[in-house]
């Protein structure tokens, strides 16, 4: 098709993890949350049912009301996409020009180059610190850097930048910096007191994952309100459905379900660390809800095809200017000790 732009002919889409058949698989490769949502989803999108003849919502009130009160910032601070992606995407087409530059750490999320790419801008990738931090040059504003993306915690290593960090990253960088914290909730410490003490800071966040509801599609961002006014310009009217705005709204209302959920896959992290290492992996502390790990002799790629050989399935990795490795993320207990069943036989 001779009519399609040449940044998109000349780029490579994204790959999103693979999603075999349910039941197929312990499915370990994707960051889903191994447990179902609040039983008050199920709840809400039956009562939305009767409401769909009519369009919805376009600024999903009910949920950003109920979002507000949990995270205690103002409902006129926060803008709902179709997941998290959907937000990159909107900050993207918002800020970033074609042929400027749009920054990101290496390694990261992968969409970053892609959004970039599509939007006909250069992706300026800035390798991370041996500690995992953003580095001085990702700091330093440059003249054509619009816009900088950084994921907290990472993806694929699940390491964080403590606020400070992120706070001098912001004052000295020069553009606004996007800070993506889809896995945030089973982290540490949060950057959400930023938006207000930095004026180019935005926050990302999901509920893909802690939410249990990465088929629902559906994700926020918290902003200055001014900001949050130009962002709904860009966005689809409809960008959120009725059913998951209702359905989004039950799940954060449910903090005792998420509490709960949050703790026990935590403490499922933990266990397969210390397992991993003792079955000689190298693992990076993750605050994420998944663990990034290779092993001192056995190969990352074979490693991940014996595995799903035998019906697990993980998410190898190859950056090629990095690693190679495995990146596992954390399923319920009875599916990580089959994981760890199988692997004494393989290293
Ligand atoms: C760092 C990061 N940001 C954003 C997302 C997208 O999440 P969502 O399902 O909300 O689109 C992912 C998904 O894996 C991710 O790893």
């Amino acid at each position: 098709m001779s009519f399609i732009r040449k940044a998109i002919k000349s780029m490579d889409g994204y790959t999103p993890g693979e999603q075999p058949g349910q039941g197929k698989f312990i499915k370990l490769n994707t960051n889903e949350n191994p447990y179902p949502p609040s039983p008050a989803v199920k709840a809400a999108v039956i009562e939305a049912i009767e409401r769909l003849p009519r369009y919805p919502d376009s600024l999903a009130t009910s949920f950003r009301l109920a979002a507000a009160s949990v995270l205690n910032v103002d409902p006129e601070q926060i803008l709902c996409g179709n997941g998290s992606d959907d937000l990159l995407t909107i900050l993207t087409r918002a800020f970033v020009e074609p042929g400027a530059k749009l920054r990101l750490p290496y390694p990261s999320y992968v969409l970053y180059k892609t959004l970039a790419l599509l939007q006909g801008a250069e992706p300026d990738e800035q390798p991370l610190t041996a500690d995992w931090l953003p580095s001085a040059a990702f700091a330093a504003s440059q003249d054509g850097v619009q816009l900088a993306f950084l994921p907290n915690p990472n993806s694929p290593t699940g390491t964080r930048a403590p606020r400070e960090v992120v706070e001098a990253t912001a004052k000295s960088i020069g553009c606004p910096l996007i800070v993506d914290e889809a896995y945030v909730d089973f982290a540490e410490e949060h950057c959400l007191p930023l938006v207000d003490s930095c004026s180019n800071v935005i926050v990302t966040r999901t509920l893909s994952k802690s939410y249990a509801l990465a088929g629902l599609r559906f994700g926020y961002l918290v902003a200055p309100t001014e900001l949050v006014v130009e962002l709904r310009k860009v966005k689809d009217s409809y960008n959120c459905d009725t059913l998951s705005i209702a359905a989004a709204t039950a799940a954060i209302m449910d903090q005792s379900w998420f509490e709960e959920n949050r703790r026990r896959i935590v403490a499922t992290r933990q266990r397969l660390t210390v397992a991993l290492r003792e079955l000689g992996f190298s693992v990076i502390d993750s605050e994420a809800n998944f663990v990034w790990c290779e092993h001192s002799s056995a190969g990352a790629q074979p490693l991940f095809q014996q595995l799903k050989d035998r019906g697990v399935l993980v998410r190898y990795m190859k950056y090629s200017r990095w690693r190679e490795g495995l990146r596992i993320s954390i399923g319920t207990d009875e599916q990580i000790d089959a994981l760890l069943s199988l692997l004494p036989q393989l290293v």
